[in-house]
Parts: structure tokens; C-alpha cells; sequence
């Protein structure tokens, strides 16, 4: 599904579990996960915990370009299928970013901010090919654990099946800009 989780450090700040119940509940619901640097648990420990999961190992630009040549070696080692390099930006440029690769084969994805089901699909229908999402499943995993981060993404899945259904997209293809109008800031 197109909602992922985003890459959130010390997880087992919020419950003893941590990155260990992120990666068993996105497995549960079939969608990715960013694993932070600062990960409370090696990142071989978590991959170990959920095998076929798909993970996006994140990492910051270091002064010391060996150490992230190195991490970037265990993470591949490790069975992870991709890299998220942190670099942030306003979302507003969602659409301009769209654009710049359009035709180049490059998937855009979008994090900040994203509550709510109509969040998702005005991301997707701007182009975004998934959304991730942060705080929302930090409060599911403090809540209970994995069972608290399947909660919170279930329901922003079965809010994102209304929002569909009521904007008459019978797929994820059917999300088109056309469902996104803009006023200017002073209409607002
Ligand atoms: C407590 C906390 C820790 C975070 N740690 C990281 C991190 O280690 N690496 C990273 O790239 N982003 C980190 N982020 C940023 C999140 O990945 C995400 O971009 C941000 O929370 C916005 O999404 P949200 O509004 O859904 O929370 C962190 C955010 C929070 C709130």
C-alpha cells in the first residue's frame, strides 16, 4: 500500500520493542519502512526480525565518507532495498519535483505532515508514488507496541479507501491531479 513509515531514531524511546515492532507491523500490512541511523536496534537486528520486509536504510551525508561507504555496505549485506540519503525541503515543491523527473523512471515520495486518508491521496494525486509517515505510528508504537503501529496504519489505509471511494477512484491509478484544485493564499 501506498503509505509507508518514515525513518524515526530511538524507537525504543517510545517502547521496548521499537524499530523490532515497526518492521513486524509493516510486514503485517504490506508496505515499506525507512530505518534510521540512530536505530536502537543494529540495523542487522531488525532486518533479521522481518526478512522480506521492505526497508530503506537512512543516512545523513558524514564528514567521514568511509563510515557511510561501510554502513551502506552492511545495510546491502544486511538485505536492505534502498537508501534514503536525508536532505529536507518544503512539501510544496511536490509538484515542481514531479515534473523534473517525469520520464526519468524516478519515484517521488512524500513525508510531513500526513494525518489523515485525504492527506494520502491529494500526495498521490500530485504525484507522489506512497507517502511515509512519522509521529502518527511513534503514538501507535507508544500506545501498544506492534499492535499500536498496525492500528495506525490500518486506518490510514481505511481512511484512504473512503476518500477514494468518495472521489470516485476505483484504483490507486484513478488518482489524478484533476482532484486537486488550489486557491490563491488569499482565498484561504
Ligand atoms: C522524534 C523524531 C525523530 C526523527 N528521527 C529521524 C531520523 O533519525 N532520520 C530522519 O531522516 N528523519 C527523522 N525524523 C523525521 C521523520 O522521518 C519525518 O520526516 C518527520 O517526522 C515528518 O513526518 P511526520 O509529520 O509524519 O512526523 C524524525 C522525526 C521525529 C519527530
Amino acid at each position: 500500500m501506498p503509505i509507508c513509515v518514515s525513518p524515526i531514531c530511538f524507537q525504543a524511546m517510545a517502547h521496548p520493542d521499537g524499530e523490532l515492532a515497526i518492521v513486524r507491523a509493516v510486514a503485517s500490512v504490506d508496505t515499506a519502512v525507512g530505518v534510521s541511523i540512530y536505530s536502537t536496534y543494529s540495523l542487522e537486528d531488525v532486518a533479521r526480525e522481518s526478512p522480506n520486509t521492505v526497508k530503506f536504510m537512512q543516512i545523513q551525508f558524514y564528514k567521514d565518507r568511509q563510515l557511510m561507504v561501510d554502513l551502506l555496505k552492511r545495510a546491502e549485506k544486511a538485505g536492505y532495498n534502498a537508501v534514503i540519503l536525508t536532505v529536507d525541503i518544503p512539501i510544496e515543491v511536490l509538484p515542481e519535483i514531479v515534473e523534473a523527473v517525469r520520464g526519468t523512471g524516478v519515484e517521488v515520495y512524500m513525508d510531513s505532515g500526513v494525518r489523515l486518508g485525504t492527506d494520502v491521496l491529494k500526495a498521490l494525486a500530485l504525484g507522489a508514488r506512497a507517502v511515509f509517515v512519522g509521529r502518527p505510528v511513534i503514538w501507535g508504537l507508544a500506545y501498544k507496541g506492534e499492535q499500536g503501529v498496525t492500528k495506525v496504519l490500518e486506518m490510514l489505509r481505511h481512511e484512504l479507501k473512503v476518500a477514494m471511494a468518495l472521489a470516485g477512484c476505483a484504483s490507486l491509478k484513478d488518482i489524478t491531479p484533476s482532484l486537486v484544485m488550489r486557491h490563491a493564499a488569499s482565498h484561504l
